[in-house]
C-alpha cells in the first residue's frame, strides 16, 4: 500500500468507454498534494467504494449525475481521515465520508458540495461496514423497500442481482418486513449464500434457470414487491408474473450499463398497465432530506445488526493502483459482498468526545 504525504495518485478518464470500462481509459497519475486554503480540508482516502456507478459516470451523457469530464478524476464515495484542516467544521484525525475520487487524497471544499460528513456510527462496527450496512448500500435497499415498495406482511417480493451489496441487504430487510422472499442470482454458490446466509425463501440462478417459470412457480399469487437492480431481461422476467398493484423499486440497471447505444428494454413494460403495478427510480442519498426517516433507517439498521437479523459481506481488494481491474468483477460477477479498495491503513478510532468505546475496543484499530 503507496501512500506518501507529498503524493497524490489519481486515476484521471481518458477516453470514454465503448462496452467495458478498464485501465485502459484512464491514466494513474501522480501529483505533488498542494496547500491548503482557507475553509479546505485535506483527507486521506482509506477506503474507496467501486460500484457499477462508475461506468454510468464515464460515458459522455450523464446519468443520474454529470458524469465525469475527460481529464477529471474518476469519482467515487470515499471515507478517510482528516489529514489537514482549515475548516472549523473538520477536526485533523476526524473519519469522514464524501464523494471525492480514486486518488490517495482529496482537497474538500469544505462547503457540501461534496457531501463531506463525519463518520456516526456504532464505535462497536467496523468502519468499512459503514460501506455494506448504510450509505448508498444499505439505505438503498431500506427506502426502496420501506418508502417505495411499502411491503405487507406475507408479500411476495423479488431482489435481483441477490447476492450483491444492495440486494443481500434488501433479501435481508424484506424478511424482516415479513415478506416472502424470492432472491435471482448469477451462480448455483451465490444462490446458496442468498438462502443460507441472507435468509430467501427461494434463490433462482436466472444462469440456468427459464426465469419466468421458475419466477411463476415461485410466486403463483404473482410478485407484489420488485427491488432490481439489474434491469434487462430480468426486469422483463418479473413483469410477467407480477400481482395486482405490484410496485418495483428501479435501483439500478447493470445489464445495460456497458449497452451505452441499444440499451435493452423490456419489451412487455405494458403489463404495468395490466397488472396496474408502478415503477419508480430512485437514488438512496435523495432521502436524505428527510432527516426524521434518514436517522430512523440508521438506527433500525444499527439495531437489526445487533439483533443478528442482518449480515454483511465485504470484497476488500488493496491498492488505488489496482481500482479499474476490481471494477471488473461487478460486471462478471466476481465480486463477494460489497466491494472497496483498501487505499490506505485505517486510522486507530478515538471515542466520540466525552465517550468510551466499548470494552475490548478502546484504542484497538476498528476492524
Ligand atoms: N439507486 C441507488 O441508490 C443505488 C445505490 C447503489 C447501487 N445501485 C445499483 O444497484 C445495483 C447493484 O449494485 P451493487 O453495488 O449492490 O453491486 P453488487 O450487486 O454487489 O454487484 C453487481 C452484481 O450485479 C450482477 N450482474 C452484473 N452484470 C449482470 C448482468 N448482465 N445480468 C445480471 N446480473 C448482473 C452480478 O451478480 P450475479 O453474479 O448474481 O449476476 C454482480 O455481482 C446496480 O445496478 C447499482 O447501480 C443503486
Amino acid at each position: 500500500m503507496v501512500t506518501g504525504r507529498d503524493v497524490n495518485r489519481r486515476w484521471i478518464l481518458r477516453r470514454r468507454p465503448n462496452g467495458e470500462l478498464r485501465s485502459e481509459h484512464l491514466d494513474l497519475t501522480t501529483e505533488p498534494i498542494g496547500e491548503i486554503n482557507s475553509g479546505q480540508v485535506l483527507v486521506r482516502t482509506v477506503y474507496t467504494s467501486l460500484d457499477p456507478a462508475h461506468r454510468l459516470y464515464a460515458r459522455e451523457k450523464d446519468s443520474y449525475i454529470p458524469s465525469v469530464p475527460l481529464g477529471g478524476v474518476m469519482r467515487s464515495f470515499n471515507m478517510g481521515v482528516v489529514e489537514e484542516s482549515q475548516n472549523a467544521d473538520f477536526a485533523t484525525g476526524d473519519i469522514v465520508t464524501g464523494v471525492f475520487g480514486w486518488e490517495d487524497y482529496s482537497v474538500s471544499a469544505g462547503d457540501g458540495s461534496d457531501y463531506m460528513s463525519v463518520v456516526d456510527m456504532d464505535p462497536r462496527l467496523p468502519l468499512a461496514a459503514r460501506f455494506a450496512l448504510f450509505e448508498h448500500i444499505g439505505l438503498a435497499a431500506y427506502f426502496g423497500l420501506v418508502k417505495i415498495i411499502d411491503p405487507r406482511p406475507g408479500d411476495t417480493l423479488v431482489v435481483s442481482a441477490a447476492a450483491g451489496a444492495v440486494g443481500s441487504m434488501a433479501v435481508q430487510i424484506g424478511k424482516i418486513l415479513g415478506c416472502r422472499v424470492i432472491g435471482i442470482a448469477g451462480s448455483d454458490a451465490k444462490c446458496a449464500l442468498v438462502r443460507d446466509e441472507f435468509g430467501a425463501d427461494v434463490a433462482i440462478n436466472y444462469r440456468t434457470a427459464d426465469l419466468t417459470s421458475a419466477l411463476r412457480a415461485a410466486a403463483p399469487d404473482g410478485v407484489n414487491g420488485f427491488i432490481d437492480g439489474v434491469g434487462g431481461e430480468i426486469l422483463e422476467a418479473v413483469l410477467e408474473v407480477l400481482a395486482m398493484n405490484a410496485r418495483i423499486a428501479m435501483a439500478g440497471f447493470i445489464s445495460q450499463y456497458e449497452n451505452d447505444a441499444q440499451p435493452y428494454g423490456p419489451g412487455n413494460i405494458y403489463n404495468l398497465i395490466n397488472q396496474r403495478a408502478r415503477i419508480e427510480g430512485y437514488s438512496a442519498p435523495d432521502f436524505a432530506s428527510d432527516s426524521h426517516a434518514w436517522a430512523k433507517a440508521h438506527r433500525d439498521i444499527t439495531d437489526w445488526y445487533f439483533q443478528g437479523r442482518i449480515k454483511y459481506r465485504l470484497d476488500v481488494d488493496q491498492g488505488l493502483e489496482n481500482a479499474p481491474q476490481s471494477l471488473r468483477k461487478l460486471f462478471s460477477g466476481k465480486n463477494e459482498g460489497k466491494l472497496l479498495i483498501q487505499v490506505s491503513e485505517e486510522p486507530i478510532r478515538q471515542p466520540p468526545r466525552g465517550e468510551s468505546l466499548p470494552p475490548g475496543l478502546s484504542g484497538d484499530r476498528s476492524r
